[in-house]
């Protein structure tokens, strides 16, 4: 099967305006601006075939935004090549609009005084779904959306968790083979993030929806994305299946120790006491956190050294969660360069 989305070698650079500090600074960049090129997203490549639920993930300012709208026809590539469903979607953002859905899980695509049911209509007219085809998507999707008692309200007047249903509903409207989905999940509470991943997953499983997720909540990944394609700077840094980042990295483990008193800590001096290995924060006053390689030492190792140096009052264990291990790579405490073939 030929991908449904491609990109090829793609880079996005913005300029930004380089200015001296103070009045004179601003004064002279009236007059002259200099600006300098900042590369957003760097050399990108990656394909997606038909069905596949892939997240993207990345810290802060990695580059996930940009690379999505590059895939929507919002912002035209620097260089390289994009391809969704075989057209460029910047120069044909109309044809490439009917063939994607997008919700940007802070922005609302629901006309704000209006009721749901208006936009979602509206939202039809604009994609021309013919008639028939409008009414079986919207009986479906107001179905499992849960949608009916929320169809005569606008948006204005929706809580968070219901404007998100009814917002994935309106990017499906047309029936486009393709979702992206930009941190959806943010605010949301645990039973409506619960209800979106399910639909996502039947959306996905049962209807063949291309889905390409991006978010900072691990949950929505394990959940909905078996590939995972990491970037950093702009960089893809990790493109294969989710669990074989566990895998590779689950050796580590955590101990968490709550300290009886609340002394500030010589976190380093602390660290000298304990194996290479092992790292150590003090995130809270009265609590320090250690992370170490179970590979090279025992838990009971690295409680006894602590207790030796520390008043403890409390300690408990934990397995490294897929959540740690993403963030802990993005913190470049890990790299998939050093363990390539652990
Ligand atoms: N329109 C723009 N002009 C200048 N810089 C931008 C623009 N959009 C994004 N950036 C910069 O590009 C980088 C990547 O942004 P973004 O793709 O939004 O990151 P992410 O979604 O991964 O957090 C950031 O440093 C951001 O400040
Ligand atoms: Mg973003």
């Amino acid at each position: 099967m030929a991908p449904i989305i491609s990109a090829s070698h793609v880079s996005k650079k913005f300029k930004r305006a380089k200015k001296n500090p103070g009045f004179t600074g601003a004064l002279k960049h009236l007059v002259k601006p200099v600006f300098t090129e900042f590369t957003a997203v760097d050399d990108v490549s990656f394909t997606i075939e038909p069905g596949e639920s892939v997240a993207y993930v990345g810290p802060n300012g990695a580059g996930k935004s940009t690379t999505v709208k590059l895939l929507t026809g919002i912002l035209v590539p620097s260089a390289g090549e994009v391809t969704v469903c075989d057209i460029h979607p910047f120069e044909n953002r109309q044809e490439n609009a009917r063939n994607i859905g997008v919700v940007f899980g802070q922005r609302t695509q629901l006309w704000w005084d209006i009721p749901v049911v208006e936009s979602l209509r509206m939202l039809g007219d604009i994609y021309d779904v013919p008639t028939d085809q409008f009414k079986a998507t919207f009986a479906e999707l107001t179905e499992v959306l849960d949608l009916g008692p929320l169809l005569n309200v606008p948006a204005r007047q929706l809580s968070l968790g219901q404007r998100m249903r009814c917002d994935l509903a309106a990017s499906l409207i047309h029936n486009p083979p393709i979702l992206y989905l930009d941190e959806p999940t943010i605010g949301l509470d645990v039973s409506v993030k619960a209800r979106f991943r399910e639909f996502v997953k039947y959306m996905n499983a049962e209807r063949g929806l291309t889905v390409m997720l991006t978010s900072h909540d691990i949950g929505d990944i394990q959940e909905l994305c078996p590939r995972m394609i990491m970037i950093d700077k702009g960089k893809i840094i990790y493109d294969g299946a989710f669990a074989e980042v566990t895998r590779r990295f689950g050796w580590e483990q955590k101990v968490l120790v709550t300290l009886s008193g609340d002394e500030q800590l010589n976190v380093a001096h602390l660290a000298s006491g304990l194996p290479d290995h092992a790292s150590v924060t003090q995130p809270l006053p009265e609590s320090v956190e250690v992370i170490f390689d179970s590979r090279l030492s025992t838990s009971g190792e690295i409680v006894r050294d602590l207790a030796m140096a520390l008043p403890i009052a409390d300690i408990r264990i934990e397995e490294t969660s897929a959540e740690s291990i993403i963030r802990n790579l993005y913190e470049g405490a890990l790299s998939f360069e050093e363990r390539i073939d652990g």
